[in-house]
């Protein structure tokens, strides 16, 4: 009798333990090393692991759609700077101040997403790189000028899973998140 019960605790023991192993080892999609942010659900996404606190969770998580927008903006205008690329869909993993990679809770009843703004070629625009540049710029340009594309970024938080894996808790993204690429300009 008791050893039944004995065995049933070591397994739930052994699952958490394994669950957080699993999740301290964590790592960023391929297409995403080196960043801090990623919108690719890999088959790793522990998407019923999620589902299950969500369930559980008194009062429940609200309905509908999380996340926010900065305010709306006309993108057409590509011409005058930097090329951005903006995407405003659900992001899946983060990478927390301590660089572990986070699981974000994204399921069918809530959602969280940003509208994120990052600069294509973000840096200085030298004659190395200028021609992904030379829609807008002249190549004399750059010999007189710093011209720079440079990502603003947010502090921003997630409601991401703990890293034991049986709670949910606010997430920082490491270094913020960038809503918004400019160019800037100085006189060499
Ligand atoms: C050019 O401008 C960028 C952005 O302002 C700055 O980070 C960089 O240090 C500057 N480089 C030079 C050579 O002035």
């Amino acid at each position: 009798m008791y050893g039944k019960a004995v065995v049933f605790l070591v397994s739930i023991a052994s699952i958490s333990a394994r669950t957080t192993n699993m999740l301290l080892e964590t790592e960023m999609p391929p297409s995403c090393y080196g960043k801090s942010y990623c919108f690719e659900k890999t088959e790793k996404y522990p998407q019923k692991l999620i589902d299950n606190i969500i369930a559980k969770l008194d009062p429940p998580v609200v309905e509908g759609e999380g996340g926010m927008s900065i305010a709306h903006r006309d993108d057409q205008d590509a011409e005058h700077g930097c090329e951005r690329r903006v995407i405003f869909e659900p992001i899946f993993e983060i990478l927390d101040k301590d660089s572990n990679v986070r699981y974000v809770v994204q399921s069918d009843r809530f959602t969280q997403k940003i509208r994120t703004e990052a600069c294509v070629h973000p840096g200085r625009i030298t004659s190395a790189n200028w021609a992904s540049h030379a829609a807008y710029l002249e190549k004399s340009h750059i010999q007189d000028y710093n011209i720079s594309c440079v990502e603003k970024r947010i502090d921003y938080s997630f409601l991401a899973l703990s890293l034991d894996g049986n709670s949910l808790e606010d997430v920082d993204v490491q270094g913020g998140v960038p809503v918004c690429c400019s160019c800037r300009i100085s006189k060499l």
